[in-house]
């Protein structure tokens, strides 16, 4: 029988009223002072009081020197950042419903000119073969990171987690999916290198695991800690993150072994078949976890998301809810 989009769902310590979830979405509306702008905070809590039960924010940017690949991205560093997001914390709490801050890092997708160190790092030096749409020119090809250069992306991400943590928010969702750093490093089409962190699934989830293990060490035992995947990226949006279903599901079970509590699968329609599979995405990695799974794409409506709800345990929702 398929389960109700309302029907209650247990997530770690959580009880979720319902299945229904507000997608993160880039809103780009910061000034300079990384703050998002007071009617984008509006929306998620009001999103919270018509009743979602899981409240996404935009992809916040993880450090000062690389990371950010939009204007107007907001970063959660310092102490003003911080407590901006802590009324919108505890309203969504208030509602019966949780929050959860997606932290992420651009890699070769970044934009020199909005990054105040001006620089671009990735796995490796290949660039998206498209043109920046918000540039109209060609991606930089990005530097090759060193040691340090990952060491200190890392840092970037647990810095971010920790004022997640303070400001409230009931989980944090590391950003894995959409051809950004970490997706880069996840896939062979952005990731040619020939050290531990290139080459098998194994050495290209290093990076991902590293990153999922250093904030797990610092943020409470009770916050949930999520990573979201995807077999698309934002540019070169035709081109199959991964080769097939194998491959996909290595990874779910490197992402299944690692601290995480669930698993977003981002696709752009949850219906489709995966991989030349009869699967799609969502029962293509229940394969491999019993982990919570979260599903998006093109689900907006009672039909969809009931149907959506066949292979996964929570829907979000996107563009719908805005
Ligand atoms: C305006 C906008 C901004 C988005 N920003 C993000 C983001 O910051 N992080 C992310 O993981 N996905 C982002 N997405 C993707 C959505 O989370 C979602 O996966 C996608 O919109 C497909 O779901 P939908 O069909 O319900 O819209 C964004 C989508 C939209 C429309």
């Amino acid at each position: 029988m398929n389960k109700d989009i309302f029907s209650p769902f247990k997530i770690k310590q959580f009880s979720l009223k319902n299945r229904i979830g507000v997608a993160p979405m880039t809103r780009m509306s910061s000034a300079e002072d990384g703050i998002p702008r007071k009617d984008v905070l509006d929306f998620l809590v009001t999103r919270a009081k018509n009743g979602t039960s899981i409240v996404y924010t935009e992809a916040i940017v993880t450090d000062y020197e690389s990371a950010q690949g939009y204007p107007g991205q907001a970063r959660m560093l310092t102490q003003r950042q911080i407590d901006t997001w802590k009324p919108v914390t505890e309203t969504i709490r208030e509602q019966g419903s949780i929050s959860i801050c997606q932290i992420f890092h651009c890699g070769r997708m970044a934009w020199k000119d909005v990054n105040p160190a001006k620089r671009v790092i990735a796995p490796s030096p290949v660039k998206p073969a498209q043109d920046n749409p918000l540039t109209g020119t060609a991606y930089e090809t990005p530097d090759t990171m060193s040691q340090f250069d990952i060491d200190h992306v890392i840092n970037g991400f647990v810095q971010t987690a920790k004022g997640a943590i303070a400001a409230g928010f009931d989980g944090v969702e590391i950003h894995c999916a959409h051809g950004y750093l970490v997706s880069q490093f996840l896939s062979s089409y952005s990731n040619k290198r020939q050290d531990q962190y290139g080459g098998s699934m194994e050495n290209r989830f290093r990076f991902a695991g590293e990153i999922i293990e250093a904030v797990k060490k610092v943020i409470p035992e009770e916050k949930l800690l999520i990573a979201r995947i995807s077999n698309w990226g934002i540019a070169d949006m035709q081109v199959s993150l991964f080769e097939n279903s194998a491959e996909w599901q290595k990874m779910v079970e490197l992402f299944d072994a690692s601290s995480i509590d669930a698993i977003s699968v981002s696709t752009y329609d949850y219906s489709q078949k995966a991989f030349g599979t009869d699967k799609n995405m969502a029962a293509l990695t229940r394969e491999k976890t019993q982990l919570p799974i979260m599903i998006c794409g093109k689900i907006y409506n009672r039909m969809t998301a009931m149907d959506a709800l066949k292979d996964a345990d929570i829907v979000l929702s996107g563009k719908s809810m805005l």
